[in-house]
Formats: structure tokens, sequence, C-alpha cells
């Protein structure tokens, strides 16, 4: 036996976007079907396995959105060498015949297509909103999955708000769903309830007790109400979970959905710690998440991980210093891997003159003299307390100035 016979072999995750669905269900976005067309086009060659274009039986523009997708963007191969196939093109459907059959019809000229089902199993939903009982809920899950069956091979079945449900009633419903014939088995922290241990181990503790489970693809699905939607779904990818559920920038419903950026770049910046790889070509991000602030309305924060614009950028003298002798003191990813090309200095009250030299030496200034220099730099810090950003006009009138005078 070798050494790498005893390195378990990575496995593939999948990548599931919703933005189109779970994204565009934030309050007040609402994207026209020529915006759908593009992010659905940037998505694939983004690398997404799956995309979830929307729900069709919501309205009748939903409907042919769905269509125009599977048709125009499902056969499109461009940028996917790293896939090798189309991405899936899912509908979702609640689990009630007409949705299903709605999401089949819209989804059906794609290559490859999935009905994505979901039905609640908390007992607050059933007893509440749905007004069943659990043994009604398998019963329902059971007939619908399998009508979706006799429509399409590739069946989603969706336990909603699995994070507050009774793990061993999802057990009796998921080991049901499975023999009716749904192919994935997705986990949703509906309301962004779970914390990182509670969701890794409640997938751990579904994968190890569903019968059948290991005919199944695992996937999570979190919301990020406690801010915790990026760690539950790395915890669920830690305890055997193969799919994620993402949108671009986390945009959804209330808090929003994980953020496809932050789960793909921890993997990316972890290997040895997940047992999956993946296949995203992570330098279109920051173009895709600039698409998708500019047509959904929804901008991005300037601290958010990844796509924020401050997410590269150093201000402090120290920070300056090190990035400037070796970029990997302050920075753990380049910035180039996710498609930031910046200039990653930032000339505020708090910047160093290493940082101030290096800039103005980048405007065409590497030849002043140090007692000029030493002028321009007292200047600049006097202009800083006064402005929040010294840009490179200021810079170099500052400069022309301590030249001249000088
Ligand atoms: O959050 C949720 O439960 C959902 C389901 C429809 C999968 O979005
Ligand atoms: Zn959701």
């Amino acid at each position: 036996m070798t050494v790498t016979d005893c390195i378990p072999a990575k496995e593939k995750l999948i990548v599931f976007d919703t933005t189109l669905r779970d994204g565009e269900q934030s309050p007040g976005v609402t994207l026209s079907p020529d915006d759908k067309i593009q992010i659905a086009r940037s998505l694939s060659k983004l690398g997404v396995d799956v995309l979830e274009a929307g729900f069709p039986v919501a309205s009748p523009g939903d409907f042919s959105a769905v269509q125009r997708i599977a048709r125009e963007v499902g056969p499109l191969m461009e940028g996917r060498e790293k896939v090798g196939k189309p991405m899936i093109i899912a509908g979702l459907a609640r689990a009630v015949e007409k949705d299903i059959q709605t999401a089949y019809d819209a989804v059906k000229d794609a290559p490859l297509k999935r009905i994505h089902v979901f039905l609640a199993t908390s007992d607050i939903h059933l007893q509440h909103k749905l007004k069943i009982t659990r043994e009604q809920c398998v019963a329902q899950a059971v007939r619908c999955v399998k009508f979706g069956r006799s429509l399409c091979d590739d069946i989603e079945f969706s336990p909603e708000d699995a994070g507050r449900s009774d793990p061993e009633f999802l057990c009796e419903v998921l080991s049901a769903v499975i023999e009716a014939g749904a192919g994935t088995l997705n986990i949703p922290d509906t309301v962004g309830y779970n914390t990182p241990a509670e969701y890794g181990s409640r997938l751990a503790h579904l994968i190890k007790h569903t019968k059948g489970s290991e005919k199944a693809i695992w996937s999570t699905h979190c919301h990020d109400d406690l801010g915790l939607a990026t760690a539950n779904t790395l915890a669920g990818v830690a305890n055997g979970a193969r799919q994620v559920e993402v949108t671009i920038n986390g945009i959804g419903e209330r808090a929003g959905n994980t953020a496809m950026e932050e789960v793909v770049m921890n993997i990316h910046t972890h290997p040895a710690t997940y047992p999956v790889y993946h296949t995203i070509n992570t330098v279109h991000f920051a173009r895709v998440s600039q698409m998708v602030a500019d047509l959904s309305g929804m901008a991005v924060q300037a601290n958010k991980a990844i796509v924020g614009k401050n997410a590269f950028l150093h201000e402090s003298g120290i920070h300056q210093d090190g990035v400037l002798k070796n970029k990997e003191t302050y920075e753990i990813i380049r910035p180039e891997e996710v498609g930031v090309m910046t200039d990653n200095l930032f000339l505020g009250k708090h910047s160093g003159r290493n940082a101030f030299r290096s800039r103005l030496a980048q405007l065409g200034f590497d030849q002043v003299e140090s007692s000029q220099l030493q002028a321009a730099f007292e200047a600049f810090k006097r202009l800083a307390d006064q402005k929040h950003q010294v840009t490179d006009s200021d810079l170099v009138a500052i400069i022309t100035d301590s030249v001249s005078s000088g």
C-alpha cells in the first residue's frame, strides 16, 4: 500500500446557484427577463453546475424566463471546459402536482433539467401553515416525488425548515422520498436558525440514519439571519454534503442566502480542510458580482468578503509597508484570482511613507529629492486629516507644489 492509497479521493462539489430564484426573493428585487438571461449566461461561464432559474408557477413572467433560460442558456458550453457538461436547469415547485407539471414544462427544453420539489417538515409549519399531520406530509411528499419522476429523471427534494424539524421525522420523510425516486436531498435552514455545529451534526445524523442515503446527493441550503450561512454551509460540506445552494453576493430572502463566492473561496483557500474540489472559474467573481449588484439594485457592502470594494485594499501604514515588501503579509487570496485588478493601497490618514512614495513613483514622480518628498508627505498627512481618501490628482498637486517651492 502506498501513501496515496490512504488519502481519500476528493469528490466534486456541486455548486447550485439560486440567485434567480431565492436571490430574486430579496425584498424589492425584480429582474427583467433580459436581466435574467444575462445573469444566467454569466453563471454558465462561471462554471455553475445547477442553475435554479425560477419558480415557474409563481407568474407567467417567471415561467417564460425559466423557459427562455432552459432554451437559450441550457445548451451553452462556452467556458465550461472544467465542468465538462452544460448547466442543469432547475425549476422550483411546491409539493403540488400543478406546480410540478408547470416546473417541468418550463425546464423541459434544456439538455439537462431538474425539478426541485419542497414541502415543509417542521411541526410549526405543519400545524400552522399547512395544517396537515406528519403522516399526511410523508404521503404528500412521496406522491409528488413519484409524480415528478414520471416526468423527469432528476428530482431534488427539500424538507422546508429542516433546520427546525425533528431529526427522526426528517429521516422518515427522506427515506420515503429516496425510495420514491428523489436523487438529491437538500437540507434547508430556511430561517437561518442553526449554529455551524448543529447544522453539521444534523447533516451527519441524516446521512447516517436515512435509508438509502448512499444513493442520494446531500445538499446544503442556508440563510443568513444570524450571519452564519457560510459557516453552516461549510459545516455541511465537512459532514458529507456534496451540493451547496448559494447566490451571488448572498442576496436572498430577509438577510439573504449563503454567498457563493465565500463558500468557493473557502474551499479554494483550504484544500486540505474540505474533502471536495470545485470547478468554478473564480476569476469571474468580481465581474458577476458587479453585474448582479447593478441589475438587482442590491449594492454590495464595501467590506463584504471577496467582492466588497475594500476586500483587497490596505490603508494602514504598517499593512501597506508589509504588502509592498511581500503581498502575502496581509493577503490570503491574490486579488487577480477573483478578478479584482486593483492597486490595493488606499491612501488615507493611516497610510505610511512607503506607500506614499510607491504611489508617487507609479505616477511618474520617482526622482524626487528627499527634502521635497518629506514636505510632500507632511502636506499629504494634513490633507488626509481633512479628507477620507487622498486621490491621485491630490497627490500630483501636492508633489508639484513641493517640488516648485523646494
Ligand atoms: O429556504 C428554503 O427553505 C427554500 C426552499 C424552497 C428550498 O428556499
Ligand atoms: Zn431559501
